[in-house]
């Protein structure tokens, strides 16, 4: 197995809360250059200023204010990041829009909203990155996707699970056309996890939801984290194409 012993450097979308900013933190914490990138510039200020990330110096972190169903800003913000640094070791695509609407009110604009931030997001960031991962002959890209893209709705939106299930497919045309090029792709597919998105489920549903789990409660954000930590690592090295269920027993397969 090789090891990297540069200090790597590490996309993170949606880094402004939840999901995100946990996987951030935690590569921080692990020696990594962190990339905040979040649509929310006022949430990335936050964590800016926040007790953890404002320890350490700019040169262990970058903010990057952009929405990532803007490709245009996608290809800017790897081209600043590779002037910058030099390198990208790993992507995480977490940015993600959820909505409940039913099958017969998801009107067109609600669709392509869905699906440009979730899939053409993940789409167009992985794209972007791979100049540069061939270039080092190494590279993990990370898709953050959904219990709701293996199992359909449980109080997400057709769209929504549309979108999922199309980033597991994107996971896999990815680990396929670059396994022979060092670079590994894989997803972790979470369910019921406590973040601020989890706030906006109404409360009654939120019972239901937490009683129908095996485990017999939520997860917490750093457990999805440390899922992410060991598939970004050297050790994960023989992983590609796959999906880590990370859902208390939810769906079982
Ligand atoms: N929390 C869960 O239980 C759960 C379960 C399954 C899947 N997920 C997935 O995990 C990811 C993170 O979920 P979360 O619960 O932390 O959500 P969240 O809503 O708490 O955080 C999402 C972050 O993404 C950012 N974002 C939204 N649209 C963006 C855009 N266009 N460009 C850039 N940034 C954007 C938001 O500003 C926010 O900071 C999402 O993709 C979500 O679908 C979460």
């Amino acid at each position: 197995m090789q090891k990297n012993t540069v200090s790597q450097v590490a996309i993170i979308t949606g880094a402004g809360q939840g999901l995100g900013l946990a996987i951030a933190e935690n590569f921080l914490l692990e020696g990594k250059r962190v990339v905040f990138v979040d649509v929310n510039e006022q949430l990335l200020n936050e964590v800016k200023t926040s007790e953890l990330v404002s320890q350490y110096a700019s040169s262990k972190t970058m903010f990057i204010a952009m929405d990532v169903s803007n490709v245009n800003a996608i290809k800017e913000s790897v081209q600043t990041i590779v002037e910058h640094w030099g390198r990208i070791d790993i992507l995480i695509n977490n940015a993600g829009v959820r909505k409940e609407t039913s099958v017969e009110d998801i009107t067109e604009e609600e669709w392509n909203l869905i699906l440009s931030v979730n899939l053409g997001g993940t789409f167009f960031y992985s794209q972007a990155v791979l100049d540069t991962m061939k270039r080092q002959k190494s590279g993990r890209i990370i898709n953050i996707s959904s219990f709701g893209g293996q199992a359909g709705p449980l109080s997400s939106g057709a769209h929504y699970c549309a979108s999922k299930a199309g980033q597991l497919v994107l996971t896999k045309s990815f680990a396929r056309s670059l396994a022979g090029q060092g670079i590994t792709v894989n997803a972790v597919a979470p369910a019921a996890i406590q973040t601020p998105e989890m706030d906006t489920i109404e409360p009654v549903k939120l019972e239901k939801m937490r009683e129908s789990i095996p485990v017999q409660r939520f997860g917490e954000a750093e457990e999805v984290a440390s899922m992410v930590s060991y598939l970004a690592s050297d050790a994960a090295g023989y992983i590609t194409g796959s999906t880590f269920d990370i859902n208390g027993g939810l769906f079982m397969r």
